[in-house]
């Protein structure tokens, strides 16, 4: 049984904690499915305010949706559509305090009002996305940030 109970007191703490869980998680697993919705569900369960953890994965130059936790969410996503399309066109972070102002931005949950997009690299192929997204607006600052980058450096050696 996994027993992930991560109650850290700053955003540092949390993200090494989660940082060291996703990497027992994924430890010694090949299936890329597999590790994306542990992956998911780890950071669903434990990160706080957030209403969406999910995959898009890069599948011939089109986002398709992977392993996620929320509802259901948009299929497929051109490259450079939304906030994960922009995020996999240019392949940087897409941190997002506002979606509603976010030229293009699509709306899966007229719930979420703050989104995090992390690309997922290796070896210069991108892999897809992860995106996380919140019903809080400005959900995400610069801790998050960089520790959804951490976060996305194990997936992406892991999927
Ligand atoms: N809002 C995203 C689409 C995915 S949902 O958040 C589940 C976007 O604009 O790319």
């Amino acid at each position: 049984m996994y027993d992930y109970k991560i109650e850290a007191a700053d955003k540092a703490t949390l993200y090494s904690d989660l940082a060291s869980a996703l990497e027992g998680l994924v430890a010694g697993e090949p299936d890329v499915i597999a590790n994306m919705a542990n992956a998911a569900g780890l950071l669903f369960e434990t990160l706080p305010d957030v209403n969406w953890v999910e995959f898009y994965r890069n599948i011939e130059g089109e986002l398709v949706l992977g392993p996620f936790q929320g509802r259901p969410a948009c299929i497929r996503i051109p490259f450079g559509t939304g906030v994960c399309g922009v995020a996999a066109q240019t392949r940087q972070v897409q941190r997002v305090q506002d979606v509603h102002a976010f030229p293009g931005h699509i709306a899966c949950d007229s719930a979420s009002n703050s989104e995090i997009v992390v690309p997922l690299i290796r070896d210069g192929e991108l892999l897809g996305v992860l995106d996380i997204d919140s019903p809080k607006h400005g959900r995400f600052d610069a801790e998050d940030e960089a520790g959804c980058v951490r976060l996305g450096e194990i997936l992406s050696g892991a999927i």
